[in-house]
Order: C-alpha cells, then structure tokens, then sequence
C-alpha cells in the first residue's frame, strides 16, 4: 500500500448539496489544521465562475462550518480550482488534465449521483486522469447485490481496490471508533464480551426528523438502504468483531470486520419489523401508495462461537421521539440474592447526540434488601471530543490509509445480509409521528429494550 500524499484534491458535484454542507466545511478544516495544502479542484456541470464557487465555499463555511478563519479560508480560496462542463463532454476533462499537472496519486471524489459514476470514470481513463490516482465515493455503493458488484467493476477498469476509499462517515465519527478501542483497551469487557454473558446486544438509531425534503431520493431507497445496510451494520461488526492480533496491518483489520458480516445469515422477513410514519405519503417525491419503510426493527443473528445464540437488534426510524443513536450491550440477569430477584446489567455507548458510556448497575435500595437500577455514566463531550468525519475521511484517503473505509467484499456482504427483505414483505405498518414506531417493533426484544430510564450516577 502507497502511504505517498495525494498532491491534488478533485471533488465532481462542486456546486451541489453535499459540498455546501459537508465538504467545504472539511477542507477548511482540513487546512486549519494543517493536513491540506494542495490544489483544490472543484468540478461541476453549472457555468460558474470561479469566484462564485468562492463565495459558496464562504456561504458553506458560515452556514454548516467553525465560521471563516482568517489564515485558513483566504488559503484555502488560494489552492481552490473550478473546472465547469458536463461530465458527458471530453473537454471537461482534458481541461481537468491540465489542471492537474503533474500532481502525484490525484485524489478524486464523487460528490455526485451513482448514475454518474460510469461516464466520469470513462473519462478519467480515456485522459488518463486516472494514473495512480484514488477515487473517493459516496453511499450508496449499488441498491442491492447485483447492482454493488456491477459498481465494483466498473470502479475496478480504472482503480484498483486499494485505491478505493468507500465512504460510510460513521467510519470516522469519534465514537464510532471508540466503541472498538474501549472493547479492547478495557480488560474488565474481554471476559464478559460473549454469549456466556450476553443476553442480547441492541442497537438505535432513532431521528426525531422526517425524511426532509429527501422525498424522492427517500422512496427509492427506505430506511434499511438508507442506514442499516451501512452505518448500522458497521456498528455492529465493531461489537461483534474479534480482537486483530497486534502486529494486524489495515487489511487484517478489514478481514475481521468482513468476517463477522460472513457470519450472519440473511434476514428474513419473520425477522424484520418495517414502519411508515403517517404522513409520509403527503411528502413531495412519495408515490401516492408508496410501501417505502422509513422505520425497520431487526433481529440478526451472529453465527460465531463467540456470539452463537445472541441475537442481535437493530431499530432505527424517523420521526421517532427522540435524536439518540446508542447501543446497549444487555448482559443476563445475575442470580437472586437471598430470595431477592435482580434486574439485568448492561453496558450502553451512546453514539450521538452526546457522547456517553453508561454501565447499568444495580445497588441496594436504602433501607431494604432490594435492587435500585442506575446507570454510571461517563462522558466524552469535553471540547474536541468530536471530530468532523468528513476532514478526518478525507485526510486518511489522501494518505491512502484505507482502515475507515469500506471495501468491497464488506459491502457485498452486507447488501447478501439484507436483500432479501428489500421488497415483498407486505405494507409497511403506519405509526404516528413521535412515537417509537410500531407495535411490534417494540416488542421484537424479549424482555423490551433497554432504555435510558435509569438514575445516574454521573462519573464524566
Ligand atoms: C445518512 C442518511 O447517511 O445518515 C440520513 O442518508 C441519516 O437519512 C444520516 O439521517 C444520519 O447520520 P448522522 O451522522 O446524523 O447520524
């Protein structure tokens, strides 16, 4: 693997929505912080001029970034390029060729629609833009199997896999990656992280927001495209992966993340739970009898002999009744102590909005032989503790560091895991906005899931 810098930065979708909200504000970042000094060229259809790409570069920066910087932003508008044309016409690239120079391992980023990828990568290959370059792209990486292995070929007539950078921005959220380092820096988790102790392992992921004007993207795609093929299981394997032995390079790491999706067997629907929200149907984009699930609760299995016999959950919606992405680790009830019986512990790592991990714990009640649940806590939302995943990403891509993407056989596997609930399955059931969805996906956990009801005892 080249861990040699990329010397020029090409984002396609310049002008869109994405590089409004997310990328400019990474670049500015990226420059704050010193990772960025190359040229910065930006690609889109729009005629604009270059100094109309700066002025929504600052528009972007105010808008969903830190603010302007006085010595980052006015170097960032200095590296920023704008090379304007439909990516259909060869002088969009030969103009881009140009661009480039002699710049060494290009990195190219496609901020633009899936249905556009073939054409622009024909053209990177037809000028040679594509000589030891790397490509960057966005979800959704295909819309099933077949369509993701379609996609990984037509990647592969240009880039090689190691060249590859697969963005799932859950890969670079902070506490995302805490969930791995704190399983295996703690040597209090090791002992009790299997099925001996496991009862049941839950994830949520729950938005309190509709689908935002996402209408028709959203009807096409559904919550389980949308984020259990991807963020969610990736929050899975990093529960349920094994420890990579300490000499581990990149592609170990990635083996034992791809090794756990290996295990899991497809879904069924018996096992899947799909919600609408009522309204959903009203929303601009939404086909008037539209089955779209914009709620999925799931139970998955994973057939190792670490975890064979736990299952585990997923729910995830929106318009739920709160913003709260976490995971509860529930472990099995311990004995009664004399006669008296106990609630079960459990180890919670919530993901977002904050930044927490909780232990479920139960002490003695004041006064009486009986348990009291609460919940030591422990939080990470000091200053800095959360990073933009987007410079973070971005900055491993133009270092060739692949660790936080995802690859190929991954996201094979994880579309095997889920296509087979994609379609058929019936309607999906209607609940009302703000609550927790249907019925019956609160009732897919035994026992009911573990929610953030106990005291706390805050250790932060
Ligand atoms: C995106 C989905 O990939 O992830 C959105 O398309 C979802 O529907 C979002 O809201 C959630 O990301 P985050 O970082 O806000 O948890």
């Amino acid at each position: 693997m080249s861990h040699v810098r990329s010397g020029a930065l090409v984002f396609y979708g310049a002008t869109g929505d994405l590089a409004y909200k997310k990328i400019f504000p990474a670049l500015h970042r990226m420059v704050k912080a010193g990772v960025l000094d190359v040229p910065v060229i930006g690609v889109a259809r729009e005629a604009w001029s270059l100094e109309q790409l700066q002025t929504r570069a600052g528009a972007s920066v105010i808008e969903h970034g830190d603010g302007i910087d006085t010595v980052a932003f006015p170097r960032l508008m200095q590296l920023l390029r704008f090379v304007s044309g439909e990516y259909t016409t060869p002088d969009t690239f030969d103009t881009l060729r140009r661009e480039l120079g002699d710049a060494a391992k290009p990195l190219h980023y496609m901020a633009i629609p899936q249905t556009l990828f073939e054409t622009v990568i024909g053209q990177l290959g037809r000028t040679g833009c594509d000589q030891h370059a790397r490509l960057v792209l966005e979800k959704p990486f295909g819309t099933d199997v077949a369509s993701a292995r379609h996609l990984n070929a037509v990647l592969h007539q240009c880039f090689d896999e190691q060249a590859i950078f697969r963005i799932d921005h859950y890969l670079g959220k902070e506490a995302v990656q805490n969930l791995v380092f704190f399983r295996f820096a703690n040597t209090f988790l090791e002992p009790i992280w299997n099925r001996q102790y496991v009862e049941n392992v839950q994830i949520t992921m729950a938005e309190p927001f509709g689908i935002k004007g996402r209408g028709a993207f959203y009807d096409q795609t559904g919550t389980i495209r949308d984020v259990v093929q991807n963020h969610l299981l990736q929050v899975l394997s990093n529960i349920a992966m094994e420890p990579p032995p300490n000499s581990a390079d990149t592609e170990t790491l990635r083996d034992e993340k791809v090794k756990v999706l290996k295990a899991i067997p497809s879904l069924q629907h018996s096992k899947v739970v799909r919600g609408q929200f009522d309204g959903y149907l009203r929303e601009p984009g939404v086909a008037a009898n539209s089955q779209t699930e914009t709620y999925a609760a799931l139970e998955l299995a994973v057939e190792s002999s670490r975890w064979e016999g736990v299952p585990f959950y997923i729910r995830t919606g929106k318009h739920l009744p709160v913003s709260r992405t976490e995971v509860v680790i529930k472990l099995r009830r311990p004995p009664r102590i004399t006669g008296v019986p106990l609630v079960s512990n459990h180890v919670r790592f919530q993901l977002g909005p904050a930044f927490q991990i909780g232990l479920g714990a139960t002490v003695r009640e004041p006064g009486r032989d009986q348990g009291h649940a609460l919940e030591l806590l422990a939080s990470h939302d000091h200053e800095g503790a959360e990073t933009d995943p987007y410079a973070e990403l971005l900055g491993d891509a133009m270092r060739g560091e692949t660790f936080r993407f995802a690859r190929q056989d991954y996201v094979e596997q994880a579309w095997r895991i889920v296509e087979p609930v994609l379609s058929g399955g019936g309607s999906p059931q209607v609940y009302a906005p703000g609550s927790w969805g249907p019925a019956a996906g609160q009732a897919l956990v035994a026992g009911g899931w573990t929610d953030a009801e106990h005291d706390h005892a805050s250790h932060g």
